[in-house]
């Protein structure tokens, strides 16, 4: 996330279930008041997996699990480097990452990406709302490799912007920069308004941008597979109400309590269940459901699929009643 906020972290797993890997910390620096660039090596020299623009790093934060957008090259990488806004209030995982030192290791899985760019696309233009420079560093690096035309929007508090520097260098005059919120907004409505035909949108942010954004975008006309968002996270979630989930499949139950996601409860049985970001945002662990109600509190799902009731994404939501049946 992109720098997905640390506001939905999930439970700790064991490392070794996800082909993880051990990295250590290489290099530290400010890249901008309160946010911290640290940069990794694997632990025991060896490559890196490579990875699409956009991609992201589920770091574990001692008992506590977060995904932090890759800014860095993905091609052949010596390295991977992430920027992480410290959150006093949060739930503890931009404080670790902020108390790192070089020498120390973590554990992280690979490398994966709900937000890589449109290779097809005649042009990107992409939108980012303060720390939601992240990913747009890696998709504008990613552009300029394989030259491709985009437009970098980046609106930030004067004073506040991350990566200034690497971006004007990068990006040229194909970046804008605006500390005027107001100004901000009218230009991208501008831009969403003007954009060539075949133009890919790729929006991160705070969440009230990126609702602008899509509003905008929507009463343009934009086609949905043209627009990509990679939201934050979930907001801060209650524990929820415990309830049951009936494995129709296996016909087995679990009980998934207050306070513990429906994959985590799972896990806990031995159900493995795809899953990348546990912050309601990927999509990737989306479990069909046979019957109950859905308590969605996702990013992913549209409207219309969270009316029709027959997936949940299991990391972040719930059942809105005693049971839920899933086709598991
Ligand atoms: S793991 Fe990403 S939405 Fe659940």
């Amino acid at each position: 996330m992109t720098t997905l906020s640390p506001s939905a972290l999930a439970p700790t797993r064991a490392p070794a279930d996800r082909g993880a890997l051990r990295l250590r910390v290489t290099d530290l620096h400010e890249a901008a008041p309160g946010i911290r660039s640290v940069t990794f090596v694997a632990a025991d020299g060896g490559p890196l997996p490579g990875h699409p623009a956009g991609s992201h790093l589920v770091l574990t934060c001692g008992d506590r699990r977060n995904a932090y957008s890759l800014t860095g090259p993905g091609v052949a990488p010596e390295s991977y480097t992430i920027s992480v806004l410290l959150l006093p209030a949060g739930q503890g995982g931009s404080q670790f990452v902020h108390r790192l030192e070089v020498g120390d290791v973590v554990d992280a899985d690979r490398p994966r990406s709900a937000f890589a760019p449109v290779s097809t696309a005649r042009h990107h233009l992409l939108v980012a709302g303060g720390i939601g420079i992240t990913p747009m560093l890696s998709h504008a690096r990613e552009a300029v490799r394989w030259g491709r035309g985009f437009t970098l929007l980046y609106g930030h508090r004067a004073g506040a912007a991350a990566h200034l520097h690497e971006l004007r260098q990068l990006c040229g005059d194909r970046l804008e920069e605006h500390p005027d919120r107001e100004v901000f907004l009218a230009r991208i409505s501008q831009a969403l308004a003007t954009a060539r035909l075949g133009t890919h949108l790729y929006v991160c942010g705070p969440a009230p941008l990126l609702d602008a954004v899509l509003q905008r975008a929507e009463q343009l006309g934009w086609p949905p597979e043209r627009v990509h968002t990679e939201r934050f996270s979930a907001a801060d979630l209650d524990p929820g109400e415990p309830f049951v989930a009936s494995l129709v499949r296996s016909g087995g139950q679990v009980v998934v309590p207050s306070g513990v996601s429906l994959l985590a409860a799972l896990e806990g049985e031995g159900v493995r269940v795809p899953n990348m970001c546990r912050q309601g945002v990927c999509g990737e662990c989306r479990v069909p459901v046979l019957a109950g109600l859905p308590l969605h509190r996702d990013l992913f799902l549209s409207e219309a699929e969270r009316a029709a009731g027959d997936s949940v994404m299991c990391c972040v939501s719930r059942s809105t009643g005693p049971t839920l049946e899933l086709d598991l």
